[in-house]
């Protein structure tokens, strides 16, 4: 089994997103599954301009020569969405790299089993796909967009969403505060464990996802540490 893991933070190595993807990623080896982590920081691909090239003069190649052509997803049994929520949606980055992957798709629309209007597979089995995201605000309640738009996402590839990861009081997990290490260290266990469990299972089981969703601490102290940072740069 192959997991891709697709990463859309612009802060690379340094980002929360990161962390929680190498965790994730190093419990699936753990269970000899082959992993790729790409970070899109690190590629220069140019957004997609809507010109159907792809589709009518040059099937399957876009008009645009550049990083994209380094991504084989073919090879790919998983991938893995990660992305820090911004503005209640996906990274820019992410969002281009998926607009980008169009071409992957076939230009003929037909209808899928509840009669909704779909591209037609290009393959007969698809990877199967997973959403991991982190936020900076406190509550499960701000990745409410992702979870509808993944679902839409999988139906958009004809294919299964089989695991979702979200993470609120994200920048907790990369803060240089040993206070927080025990805390850390324990959700990056819970991640591991759901990569062993997607490489057994295809699915994260419902005891793992219960405790990845559980406060890192209690949202009133995450507020107060927050905002103690910030009243700093404060302009009066
Ligand atoms: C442009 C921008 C928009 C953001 N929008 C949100 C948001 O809508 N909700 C939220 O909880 N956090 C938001 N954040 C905070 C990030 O999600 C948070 O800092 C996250 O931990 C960054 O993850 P990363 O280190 O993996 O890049 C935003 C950050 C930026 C830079």
């Amino acid at each position: 089994m192959k997991i891709t893991a697709i990463n859309g933070s612009p802060k690379g190595k340094k980002s929360t997103t990161y962390l929680m993807v190498e965790e994730f990623l190093k419990g699936a080896r753990d269970l000899k599954a082959e992993t790729e982590h790409i970070l899109l920081s690190n590629l220069k691909i140019h957004h997609c301009i809507g010109c159907f090239s792809c589709w009518t003069k040059t099937p399957g190649v876009c008009v645009f020569h550049d990083d994209m052509q380094k991504i084989n997803l073919s090879d790919s049994d998983i991938i893995l969405f990660a992305t820090p929520l911004y503005v209640d949606n996906i990274s820019g980055l992410l969002k281009n790299f998926m607009d980008r992957n169009i071409y992957s798709g076939v230009p003929t629309i037909t209808k899928d089993a509840k009669g909704e209007a779909v591209h037609p597979k290009k393959q007969k089995v698809r990877p199967k796909i997973m959403i991991m995201a982190n936020c900076g605000f406190p509550g499960q309640s701000h990745f409410e967009v992702l979870k509808l738009l993944f679902r839409r996402v999988a139906r958009n590839y004809q294919t299964d969403l089989i695991g979702e990861i979200y993470r609120d009081e994200g920048p907790l997990l990369t803060w240089p505060d040993a206070e927080l290490n025990e805390i850390v260290e324990k959700y990056k266990l819970l991640l591991r464990q759901a990569g062993k469990e997607i490489v057994q299972k295809l699915k994260i089981s419902g005891t793992t996802q219960k405790a990845l969703e559980e406060e890192l601490i209690p949202q009133d102290l995450y507020l107060q540490h927050h905002n103690e940072f910030f009243k700093q740069f404060l302009t009066k």
